[in-house]
């Protein structure tokens, strides 16, 4: 059985996520989802989420690519993750590219899948800062095409 493992805060879910989740379960047989805490988010990724670690917990969990998801509390917990979880391939998103190399230290296969275009948590946020409602409805209106 191929394990593979993921990191990310995974807020305001969306096609880019899932396409991610997607790939990496079909490298093998049993995914696991680090899912960045509330603590870990704020205090050291600086990043604000609208979802709490909770809620985004529960929606990767009912993810039929996601076998199981573990806390990421900090930046140095990689290492021990995959031996602690028997992991076979480490899997990231391309904007982390070359960062976790050191895992292949580790006896563990390293990849940067290609992230989807146009699509992030920050995007979203920003548009529905910027724009009005019918702003809004254009966008989903054009994905449909
Ligand atoms: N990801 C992806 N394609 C996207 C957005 C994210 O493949 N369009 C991947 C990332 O590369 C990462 C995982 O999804 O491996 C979780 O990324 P995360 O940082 O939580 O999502 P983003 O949407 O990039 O969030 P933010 O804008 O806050 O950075």
């Amino acid at each position: 059985m191929k394990r593979v493992i993921t990191y990310g805060t995974f807020d305001l879910l969306h096609y880019g996520h899932i396409n991610l989740l997607r790939r990496a379960k079909a490298m093998g047989d049993y995914l696991i989802v680090a899912l960045s805490t509330d603590r870990f988010n704020s205090v050291e990724k600086n990043k604000k989420c609208y979802f709490s670690y909770q809620q985004r917990k529960a929606m990767l969990e009912s993810i039929r690519y996601v076998d199981l998801v573990i806390p990421e509390d900090g930046w140095e917990q990689k290492k021990e993750d995959v031996h602690l979880y028997h992991i076979d391939i480490f899997v990231m998103g391309d904007d982390w590219e070359g960062k976790f190399d050191f895992l292949k230290d580790e006896g563990v296969e390293v990849v940067y899948l290609s992230r989807t275009p146009e699509i992030s948590s920050t995007q979203i946020k920003n548009d529905f800062k910027s724009r009005d409602d019918a702003d809004i409805s254009r966008i989903f209106t054009d994905d449909m095409k």
